[in-house]
């Protein structure tokens, strides 16, 4: 059975698109079941509509706390039969509680190798800081803004003529190899968090 998948949104959707062409193999272990954007008239909700996957829009602003604005997430994607929640692109903190009703099963791509630039713009702050590999991590969601045990990373070299577009379509390249392979890894039930780590079982072979 594929795991069923909620993915939140907020904008372009470059990575919802890369997660919708990888559940498009018929052997890919998981489903996406819904969209929820946070605001309306986005380019990801296109994206969702032309694969055929269900879209709901839930405007923040119509709530008076961010508890109840996710609650009333939690709710679409219970409704939804979703068992595992992707963050791409969703411009929004959550709160503690709906962190820990998802723990485990609710993963975020950040375009930076993480513990290293948390937060926003993290490719002009990894040329201003000189870095020499930049990249990108998807990790389970905890209640803390990017952090989480690490479950898939790619680095990509900082060149000297880089600025913020031309690293960022580098790393943006890796982030639609990265998130497909993390979400392949947590569907099929090979990772094992120890502590601040995510540990991964072997593939599953076909002799096994
Ligand atoms: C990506 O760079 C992702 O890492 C970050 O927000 C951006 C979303 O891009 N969290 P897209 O909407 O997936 O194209």
């Amino acid at each position: 059975m594929k795991k069923k998948v909620g993915v939140l949104v907020s904008g372009r959707g470059s990575n919802l698109q890369a997660l919708l062409d990888a559940c498009a193999d018929p052997v890919f272990p998981a489903e996406i079941v819904l969209v929820i954007s946070n605001v309306p008239g986005v380019h990801a909700l296109e994206r969702a509509k032309r694969a055929g996957v269900a879209t709901t829009v839930i405007p923040h602003k119509g709530f008076a706390s961010r508890e109840a604005f996710d609650a009333e997430m939690d709710k679409a994607l219970r409704a939804a039969g979703v068992e595992i929640v992707c963050l791409a692109g969703f411009m929004r903190l959550l709160s503690a509680g709906f962190a820990e009703a998802w723990r485990e099963r609710m993963i975020n791509i950040h375009p930076a190798l993480l513990p290293s630039f948390k937060g926003l713009h993290t490719h002009r702050r990894a040329i201003e800081a000189g870095v020499k590999l930049h990249g990108c991590t998807v990790h389970l969601v905890t209640p803390d803004l990017d952090d989480g045990p690490i479950l898939v990373q790619k680095a990509v070299p900082v060149l000297a003529a880089d600025d913020e577009d031309t690293l960022a379509a580098r790393v943006l390249e890796q982030e639609h190899l990265a998130y497909p392979q993390a979400l392949r890894l947590l569907a099929e039930g090979r990772v094992r968090v120890e502590g601040n780590r995510a540990l991964i079982d072997d593939a599953p072979t076909d002799n096994a």
